[in-house]
């Protein structure tokens, strides 16, 4: 009944949920060809089920080439062949939604794959056709249009433009990639570009998803007349980061969201280091949650975590939408190896092969960060495997890699792969229960990865699923946890401390001696035993006070 209770619509249930992403590619694998498709995450919503999750949002699951992991959509209205069909995605919409359990999909708005129709067609046109217009086709500068229109740069490192080949077989104009070359930038002052992404969250809202998780949501708008990126723009101004105009996009989505009887949610992927600039997404009109990347990129300090914490409310108290808890996702170094390093702040640009990690000292820290953003008012983000305390993969064998981020580096940056390998469902099997076929999996998974599985995990209480599942319940069941009241209590340096309510006490132990515990009537959960009634280090404890 608490699941029929969970999907009620007409309540914001948004607000406090637990909201677990899904990467279909490697979640599990029904048909047996080593990647996973929808019918292993239908088959698998008991797991989600049992932790307790909310909502799912799926990264891209529409056809792609996977120049990206999908992020290169070649058409919002078919599922990828490698996942399944359409009716595949409608049957596990219906399926979670029994079990409780919302569809969040990702829409990517900033670019298609250079494989949909549009661009195909853009490409076939000659410069000066309409259908260029759709994209940011520009005739190159200097003698013979020989020079890149802006000295931009990617996000994936490297310049943003690529030329194109004439029918005649001479160079051509040249179009924009904020990403790889195979995800062209949408004109979004083109009325058919609105169109078409109004007509396809329509398409999936009118199946039963919950909302959507848009991608790069800040990026969309760019100034016609191309100018360099200078030293300082004023804030709105900057030739093709957060301008102004990009808002007015999420007005038209939000109008579009409310018009459906469960009012559709928006949650946008917003990396932005200005908080003020941040929370202009989440205004009453626009957005109704974005990530907090300032927190997730942090590192494990108590007072760069307090700074982050107390940053993200006051940022959110000018707007009604909750904060946000994120400790990673498929594009960040996983929390037990990233909390392992010296250095266990996050970066894109910091990333490097060979970078010394104490993997038992960073999953200490995971659990505790575990309970730590549990505790937190607001909406809890979980990445697949993260609640199986998996690490990073690392160390590949060559030739496995496929993301876009480390080839464009000149292969200094390890790339995003190591966060994305198959899960391990069963401790034996040469794929550890991920299929049943023992076909490989997509990305190899370590020999060492089946004392992860979820099935060992599930049936001992001191693991990392149990700690997630527990919490979970706990964040459900205690009524503390369900409000929005916080307030921060003394502590000793190094030791994080907040009460929820009236009778409850989070503490967050990042120092390196044991913590004394304020007084309190029992323990609830904790990421670590406690040691002669105290805290020890990089350890967390709910308290009942
Ligand atoms: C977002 C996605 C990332 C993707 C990029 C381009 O940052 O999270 O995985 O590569 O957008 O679409």
């Amino acid at each position: 009944m608490q699941s029929a209770q969970r999907a009620r619509p007409g309540t914001e249930w948004w607000r406090n949920a637990v909201i677990y992403q899904v990467y279909p590619r490697s979640f599990a694998d029904a048909d047996g060809d080593g990647t996973g498709d929808l019918a292993g995450v239908r088959r698998r919503l008991p797991h989600l089920a049992e932790l307790g999750v909310d909502a799912l949002w799926f990264t891209p699951w529409y056809r792609s080439p996977q120049a990206d992991g999908g992020y290169d959509v070649a058409d919002y209205r078919q599922i990828d062949p490698a996942f399944g069909t359409l009716e595949d995605a409608e049957a596990l919409i219906t399926e979670a939604l029994e079990l409780g359990i919302r569809t969040i999909v990702d829409i990517v708005p900033n670019h298609v794959s250079d494989q949909h129709a549009w661009f195909q067609e853009a490409l076939a046109a000659a410069p000066g056709d309409p259908a260029r217009d759709r994209f940011w086709f520009h005739d190159g500068r200097g003698p013979g249009g020989d020079e890149i229109p802006t000295n931009w740069t990617s996000s994936f490192g490297g310049n943003t433009w690529t030329r194109t080949t004439g029918p005649d077989g001479k160079p051509g104009q040249w179009y924009l990639h904020m990403f790889a070359p195979q995800q062209p930038d949408l004109n979004w002052s083109h009325p058919d570009v609105a169109a078409e992404h109004e007509a396809v969250l329509r398409f999936w809202y009118d199946r039963g998803v919950a909302g959507v998780r848009i991608d790069s949501a800040s990026m969309l708008a760019k100034d016609p007349e191309l100018p360099e990126v200078g030293e300082h723009h004023a804030p709105g101004a900057h030739p093709h980061f957060d301008r102004d105009e990009v808002h007015e996009v999420y007005r038209r989505w939000r109008k579009i969201a409310d018009s459906y009887d469960e009012p559709r949610l928006l949650v946008g992927e917003v990396w932005l280091e200005d908080n003020d600039r941040f929370v202009r997404y989440l205004r009453d009109d626009e957005m109704h949650m974005a990530f907090n990347f300032d927190f997730m990129t942090r590192p494990w300090d108590a007072e760069a975590l307090a700074e982050s914490i107390r940053a993200t409310f006051a940022s959110h108290a000018a707007v009604s939408a909750p904060p946000t808890w994120v400790l990673s996702n498929h594009d960040i170094t996983r929390p037990v190896t990233r909390y392992g390093r010296e250095d266990s702040s996050f970066a894109f640009s910091a990333k490097r092969f060979g970078t010394p990690t104490d993997l038992a000292l960073g999953a200490r820290r995971a659990r505790a960060a575990a309970l730590l953003t549990a505790a937190l008012p607001g909406v809890l983000y979980v990445y697949q495997g993260d609640e199986l305390g998996l690490p990073e993969v690392e160390d590949f064998p060559e030739g496995v890699r496929e993301d876009p981020m480390h080839f464009r580096s000149g292969g200094v940056d390890p790339g995003r792969d190591g966060c994305r390998v198959p899960l391990p469902w069963s401790a034996d099997g040469p794929t550890f229960g991920f299929n049943d076929t023992g076909t490989s999996t997509w990305l190899p998974q370590p020999s060492g990865w089946g004392s992860f599985a979820a099935e060992s995990q599930a049936s001992d209480s001191d693991s990392f699923l149990s700690l997630y599942r527990e919490a979970i319940r706990l964040r459900r069941s205690e009524p503390a946890l369900r409000g929005e009241a916080f307030a921060w209590t003394e502590t000793a340096p190094g030791v994080l401390a907040f009460r929820r309510g009236e009778d409850f006490t989070c503490v967050v132990n990042l120092g390196d001696a044991l913590a004394d515990l304020p007084a309190h009537t029992g323990a609830l959960l904790a990421s670590a035993p406690l040691e002669g009634g105290r805290l020890p280090a990089d350890a967390a404890v709910w308290l009942r006070t």
